[in-house]
């Protein structure tokens, strides 16, 4: 745990220290992906004794920074129950709990593309989150594998960045109450799989095994007891205006949604939205919401669905399929951007089911292929895995970009006849055959904004 705590801590001091440095001039960061030297205003620092490295984990950054810590006077502390890092610096304060993507700035709820994890025993970070809470740039180069944190100069502009998730505004929002954590899984299986934003609804007042004890008078029963019951919600949630489908989640308790349900669903205005309960349960059917639409005059509620404690990711992914809504997420995507070295491209996808589950890919992280040199006319390279082929015999020019074999992308820089599945055709040919050369190469996809 000491570990994760100094990666938590890494990267916060890191950025304090950069508004702490940059106090009588400009700050500038450097870490590099693997390599265990940063540098600070092109100082050459060891991030720590232990020649810790930045890593990239699934298209995201993870910045050990031990060196750092040491460098700065900010405070954390750490509480090992919760799983949470206190981290105050100046007159902020962030709280970051591990796998929870409701994050605390000076108190205020905050929900995170992604939620600190661990992974392999260390903790990924929101670092977009972080930087933007303490009022600095950050700003990722996919060519070069490095994170630039920046105080005080010009900002630098983000390339496409595996930073955190830098996805579309959603128009759907995931919110939910989980005493238990049973309800929350099911509702970060939505979530993800739809790519929508998340909130969880925290009582102000945890409910504590005792009040959660309903074989006793227990706090619980006592509010499902209580028409008028209310509990109060920990901090509020900024821009539901932003969302025009709501899934809801919650536990059923004796029948019904918890009395917190209520309190959120009068907090805000709910009119125009589409709201799709979910529930966890021990048995119960997820029954009537006549008495939340009540509270939501002008909402347009769908039916819901129960889970078991425990619902699988698949059974979560069936209910969504059946519902047939077009959620934002899967917003159609047309060009993809095609990254060799210095030199970026930009490529016209066609539509086929091929594109879509690379389109799928990319929009997880940007696909890294290592090309080599065949037969004089194309540079092809694994994928790793396959995809949907829908091969036809076909004439290749220069500039096609298809699926060979299913699992493997190829790109043309002279004509071939063979049997492919096109992925899509480079928009400006302008220095792409120099871009492609001789040898192997490495060329990065992303979407393309
Ligand atoms: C006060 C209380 C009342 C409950 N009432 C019911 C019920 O009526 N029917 C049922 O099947 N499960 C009931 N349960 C069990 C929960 O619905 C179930 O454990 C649920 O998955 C918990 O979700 P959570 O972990 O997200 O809080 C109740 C649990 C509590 C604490």
């Amino acid at each position: 745990m000491k570990k994760i705590l100094t990666i938590i801590l890494s990267l916060i001091f890191c950025m304090a220290g950069i508004t702490a440095c940059g106090a009588d001039g400009d700050l500038t960061v450097k870490m590099q992906i693997g390599n265990s030297v940063m540098t600070v205003n092109d100082t050459e620092k060891t991030i720590d004794e232990d020649g810790t490295v930045p890593i990239l984990m699934n298209g995201r950054t993870l910045l050990p920074v031990r060196a750092v810590v040491e460098e700065i006077g900010g405070a954390v502390k750490w509480e090992e129950e919760t799983q949470t890092a206190i981290l105050t610096y100046g007159d902020n304060e962030i709280l970051l709990t591990i796998d929870s993507p409701t994050a605390y700035l000076n108190g205020e709820p905050r929900t995170l593309d992604v939620a600190p994890a661990l992974i392999n025993d260390r903790t990924m970070l929101p670092i977009r989150f972080i930087a933007e809470s303490f009022d600095f740039d950050v700003a990722w180069s996919e060519q070069t594998q490095t994170v630039t944190i920046t105080k005080g100069t010009e900002a630098v502009k983000p390339t496409s960045a595996p930073l955190d998730n830098d996805r579309q505004e959603s128009k759907t929002l995931v919110a939910y109450f989980s005493a238990t954590n049973n309800t929350e899984g099911v509702a970060k299986y939505i979530a993800d799989g739809i790519g929508a934003d998340i909130y969880e609804i925290l009582p102000e007042v945890p409910y504590t095994a005792a009040d959660l004890d309903y074989n006793s008078d227990c706090r619980a029963n006592r509010e499902q007891n209580d028409t008028m019951a209310r509990p109060a919600i920990s901090g509020t949630f900024e821009n539901m205006e932003q969302y025009d489908t709501v899934f809801l989640g919650y536990p059923i308790w004796w029948g019904n949604a918890p009395k917190i349900i209520f309190t959120f669903l009068e907090s805000y205005d709910f009119s125009g939205k589409t709201i799709i309960p979910f529930c966890t349960s021990e048995s119960s059917p997820i029954g009537s919401a006549t008495a939340m639409q009540n509270v939501t005059p002008g909402a347009n509620w769908l039916d819901g669905r129960r889970f078991a404690a425990g619902a699988s990711k698949d059974s979560v992914a069936e209910w969504i399929d059946s519902l047939k809504i077009d959620f934002g997420s899967d917003e159609e995507v047309s060009k993809m951007r095609v990254q060799i070295g210095d030199a970026v491209f930009t490529a016209t996808l066609e539509d086929n089911a091929a594109v879509g589950e690379f389109v799928e890919m990319m929009r997880e992280a940007p696909v890294t292929i290592n090309m080599s040199d065949y037969s004089g006319f194309e540079k092809v390279g694994f994928l790793g895995l396959s995809l949907t082929t829908g091969d036809v015999q076909m004439t290749t020019s220069p500039g096609d970009i298809v699926l060979y074999s299913g699992n493997q992308i190829v790109m043309f820089y002279a004509p071939n006849s063979w049997s492919y599945t096109k992925i899509g055709h480079i928009d400006d040919l302008t220095g792409w055959e120099d871009a492609l050369g001789s040898g192997d190469i490495t060329a990065v996809f992303s979407i393309a904004e």
